[in-house]
């Protein structure tokens, strides 16, 4: 199939191709060639910048499949490590495969512990997705020798491996360094999930009770944040990598990425949000008629999306798993009834109907890892930690495609045409 553009009289053909699922897609790539026209998309409102197996999502259906598994599954019957190995490598692990995944990851729990000090220096004020950043990105410093020339399935498996244990790692032990507390380390017979919640919630004095429900919980959670296709972390981990920086490198960037409150950053905003609109004794209505008002920059925080003009099923099931969760432990927490409340007056308001704006993943996380006990500032850490399998995936996918392009933007200058060098002192 072909799309036909008309430019200055002159008829140019484009190639479209076609995805799994017919997607459609006009492919542009020599139009500049052919032509000497960009095209121009701010935002990358509507640009495919790859080709990708990994995460498909239908925006106007709420559909999400990790390599063709819908989300639902995975979330009812999955583990996050059967789908960290089902991300990167792209088939669900047998029983070999994923007791050696298993391996390397305990392998790879401890930190060099020449990290700790690094790590004990940091001011105990630093945000927690701040000393992430940092950490990840020293794990080139502390693990270094490695370089896209020489990459190979051996060294990436354990690169993969390493950050996947070590975030889980250096959150808990943040967290451990914020409340003064000595850091627990991880231990052979337990898992993943287990691991993490023992390293933050236990201590010399005390033991933790490892529930199954909270366990359930964080495993859902993560699965759910595993991989979200191109957004813009992810797409920032491509950009960053396609320059052939090494992972930890491209990661970090991804982690940065994540942390702005338009992106991941706002599960953090929503809790935050809701205990303004409880404190200031601010109704749910005029909080809504605030995020409508052009000249106010307040946003319903957790609600809407690039992708989805439909409910975001990862907030689906969140909210589900929150009601039930809650009504099962018998918490009552303020908050979800006031977020529920402005759930039920956006989806009737013209405003949000208009712009098909509805709760994202962002929306009802936060209760649930309120429910677990993890502390507000680090929510965003605990999607870092849940989308590091998808941040790997992608980088892997580029580097293993061919041709590999160093990614490079154009764009439209509107600057000065020519400008005269002045000398300072003849400056206005
Ligand atoms: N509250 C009020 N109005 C909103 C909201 C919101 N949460 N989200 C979008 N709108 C409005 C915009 O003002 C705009 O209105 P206009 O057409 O009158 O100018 C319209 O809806 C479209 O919004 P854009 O910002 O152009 O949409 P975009 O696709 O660029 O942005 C985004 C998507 C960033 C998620 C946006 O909806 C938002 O800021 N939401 C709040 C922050 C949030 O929850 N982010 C997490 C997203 S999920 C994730 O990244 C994991």
């Amino acid at each position: 199939m072909n799309a036909e553009l008309i430019y200055d009289n002159k008829k140019i053909n484009l190639n479209v191709l076609t995805g799994t699922n017919n997607e459609i897609a006009i492919d542009i790539t020599g139009l500049r060639n052919d032509t000497g026209l960009i095209t121009y998309d701010p935002g990358y409102q509507n640009t495919g910048s790859c080709q990708s197996a990994i995460t498909f999502i239908d925006g106007e259906k709420g559909i999400l499949r990790y390599r063709g598994i819908p989300i639902e599954q995975l979330a009812e019957k999955s583990s996050f490590i059967e789908v960290s190995y089902l991300l990167i490598y792209g088939k669900l692990p047998n029983r070999a495969e994923r007791a050696a995944f298993s391996e390397r990851l305990s392998l790879n729990a401890l930190l060099h512990e020449d990290m700790l000090h690094y790590l004990g220096n940091i001011p105990p004020t630093a945000h927690p997705m701040a000393l992430l950043s940092n950490m990840v990105n020293s794990l080139s410093v502390y693990y270094p020798g490695f370089y896209v020339e020489d990459y190979n399935n051996e060294t990436f498996n354990m690169m993969a491996a390493r950050l996947i244990s070590k975030i889980r790692t250096i959150a808990a032990f943040s967290y451990k360094k914020s409340i003064g507390e000595p850091f627990v380390y991880a231990r052979e017979d337990l898992l993943y999930v287990q691991n993490f919640l023992n390293m933050m919630f236990s201590s010399p004095v005390k033991s933790y009770h490892l529930d199954p429900d909270i366990i359930r919980t964080l495993e859902v959670l993560l699965i759910l944040h595993a991989d979200h296709e191109q957004n813009c972390s992810t797409s920032t981990v491509r950009l960053v990598g396609s320059s052939k920086v090494n992972l930890y490198s491209s990661i970090c960037a991804g982690i940065c990425a994540l942390w702005g409150p338009l992106h991941g950053g706002a599960n953090q905003q929503v809790i935050e949000m809701l205990e303004s609109v409880r404190n200031s004794k601010l109704s749910p209505k005029e909080c809504i008629e605030r995020s409508k008002d052009k000249k106010n920059p307040f946003r319903l925080m957790g609600f809407g999306h690039r992708v989805y003009r439909n409910y975001d099923p990862r907030a689906k099931i969140l909210k589900e798993y929150a009601k039930k969760l809650l009504a099962k432990r018998k918490v009552v927490d303020p908050l979800l009834d006031i977020a529920m409340q402005l759930e039920e007056l956006a989806l009737s308001d013209d405003y949000f109907i208009e712009r098909k704006l509805y709760p994202n993943v962002d929306f009802y996380s936060g209760f649930l890892y309120r429910l677990i006990g993890i502390p507000t500032n680090m929510f965003t850490v605990m999607f870092a930690m849940g989308r590091m399998p998808g941040w790997i995936a992608h980088w892997k996918e580029m580097h293993d495609s061919v041709p590999f392009k160093i990614g490079r933007p154009r764009q439209l200058y509107i600057g000065e045409p020519l400008a005269d060098y002045v000398p300072v002192d003849k400056r206005k």
